[in-house]
């Protein structure tokens, strides 16, 4: 894989709505949430959805246009969520963004010359004796006549007004650009040079795109990978063959199968949304699509799928596809348990008689909760990643139902089975952790069990056999002053 020039981790922007009497907010507009992604240098990432749906806040929040809510936003390997803003004005000409509309975001004051060439004085891209051929250079190189340098915006058409935005940008010699909807207001013919363009640019200076756009077919020919957007979330993202031959999402289904296809004897099946897009103030619980989805399934109602990799960088979200749909449904069980609701037998026997497969590497874990005798029994058995990622979300999520329910007397035994890397699994440690601070309670049993299929790392005695020592010989002390207790009472 290409390094990557940025990456996106649990991105989330929230706009203040309401606020009370006190000046507190009380409800937000969730324009962006929780979206992770990432761009290889030299490549494009092309993002889609319907209107509203969080493209633009997106960009703006990557570039920090916006201050994000949460989540941590990576440029060339360096967090940047929170550097200062004069760190950020430093790294600010290497990250630009050319807007949808031209005619707006040039000030109908200053010459194209200036216009193109302020930032590149500001932050002295080049000595000043070479100023002005440098901006000339620029401007040949996107298709502008150099006698333009002393004309004013108004004297130009829409796509030579773009051609303007995108020297301005290129100016700047970036390494990221953000293109939000840069053709939509342009026609057909000029949409086509514009992408021409930005392409030629990107195949000599390396530039990497995030191109935002409507339009499927222009996202087609400039996109190497291409993003789904829903209510603020990304559904599914991956390779552009994969994306729209074979969308996972019933949501990027529906969305590609409105593009056309130049073969008559194809027919194409469209198939239509139905129902309004819900408000991103007010979205809805579990999956945020289940309100509109055809295959929405009980599950869908109440837990948010998991943004997973399904192939290598093929990414969606959807509980269709979940590997460890037996653990969601194990999970559904436990739930309903501890919500006073008794799993029929017949369930429970389903679960219990869950056996051991060989794992591909598409099946790679599972989760099982048994509530046998009583007992809740979780046993994760996977690659660490895998269950990090994954799974370990879930355990804590139970431990969060386990707590609520102040069903503390359930003895709850963590089995991880671990296959392959050790190293990987610090995350899961964490997660674990944090799971027994859920559930730690003084009468509470909380053992935990870790192998790993990798006898060199088990020598080495990796992070996971010293963590577990910790937290055995934390239940061990409670388990003593639990007897001592005992004993003195008696
Ligand atoms: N500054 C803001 N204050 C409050 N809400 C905002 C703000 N900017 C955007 N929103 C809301 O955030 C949501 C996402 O808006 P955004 O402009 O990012 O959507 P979009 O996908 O770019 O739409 P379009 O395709 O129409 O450009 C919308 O509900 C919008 O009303
Ligand atoms: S998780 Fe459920 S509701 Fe959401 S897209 Fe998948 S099937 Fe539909
Ligand atoms: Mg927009």
């Amino acid at each position: 894989m290409a390094k990557k020039i940025l990456e996106v981790k649990n991105i989330k922007k929230y706009f203040p709505l309401q606020t009370n009497f006190f000046g507190k907010t009380q409800s937000w507009v969730r324009a962006v949430d929780d979206v992770s992604l990432y761009i290889e240098e030299g490549k494009t990432l092309g993002i889609v959805g319907e209107s509203g749906c969080g493209k633009t806040t997106l960009g703006r929040t990557i570039l920090r246009l916006h201050e994000p809510t949460g989540g941590h936003i990576y440029f060339d390997g360096k967090d940047i969520t929170n550097i200062s803003k004069k760190s950020l004005r430093k790294i600010r000409p290497q990250m630009q963004i050319i807007f949808q509309d031209p005619y707006s975001s040039l000030s109908p004051r200053m010459p194209v010359g200036e216009i193109i060439g302020e930032a590149v004085r500001v932050h002295k891209i080049v000595p000043k004796e070479e100023y002005k051929d440098y901006i000339l250079d620029v401007m040949k190189k996107c298709g502008l006549q150099t006698h333009y340098f002393e004309r004013y915006p108004h004297e130009f058409s829409g796509g030579q007004r773009q051609r303007i935005c995108i020297a301005r940008a290129l100016a700047l010699n970036p390494r990221l650009v953000i293109c939000d909807e840069p053709v939509s207001a342009l026609d057909v013919s000029i949409q086509a040079q514009i992408i021409n363009l930005l392409k030629d640019l990107q195949k000599d200076f390396g530039f990497s795109y995030m191109f935002i756009s409507h339009d499927l077919s222009v996202e087609e020919h400039i996109s190497d990978n291409v993003g789904g957007m829903y209510l603020g979330s990304l559904v599914e993202s991956g390779p552009k063959e994969k994306i729209f031959s074979n969308p996972m999402h019933p949501y990027t289904k529906a969305l590609f199968s409105a593009v056309p296809v130049p073969d008559p004897n194809v027919k194409m099946k469209r198939i239509i949304l139905k129902g309004d897009i819900p408000s991103p103030a007010n979205p809805p619980k579990g999956c945020k699509f289940h309100t509109r989805c055809k295959e929405c399934m009980d599950i869908c109602k109440e837990i948010t799928p998991f943004f997973n990799e399904y192939e290598p960088g093929h990414f969606c979200a959807c509980h269709l596809y979940a590997q460890n749909h037996e653990a969601l449904n194990n999970y559904m069980v436990l739930k309903n348990y501890l919500s006073g609701y008794k799993a029929t037998q017949e369930k429970i026997d389903q679960i219990k008689s869950l056996t051991d497969k060989k794992l591909s590497s598409y099946d790679s874990l599972m989760v099982k909760m048994f509530i046998i005798d009583e007992k809740v029994e979780i046993y994760l058995k996977g690659r660490a990643s895998d269950i990090t990622e994954f799974n370990a979300k879930y355990l804590v999520n139970s431990a969060k139902v386990i707590k609520e329910r102040k069903f503390s007397r359930v003895p709850i035994k963590f089995k991880v089975e671990n296959e392959g890397d050790l190293s990987a699994a610090k995350d899961l440690i964490d997660t674990l952790m944090s799971a027994n601070g859920y559930l730690k309670t003084a009468t509470n049993e909380v053992t935990y069990t870790f192998t790993s299929s990798d006898d060199n790392e088990r020598r080495s005695g990796s992070v996971l056999s010293i963590k577990p020592l910790i937290i055995d010989s934390e239940i061990n002390k409670r388990k003593e002053a639990a007897e001592a207790l005992k004993e003195k009472k008696v």
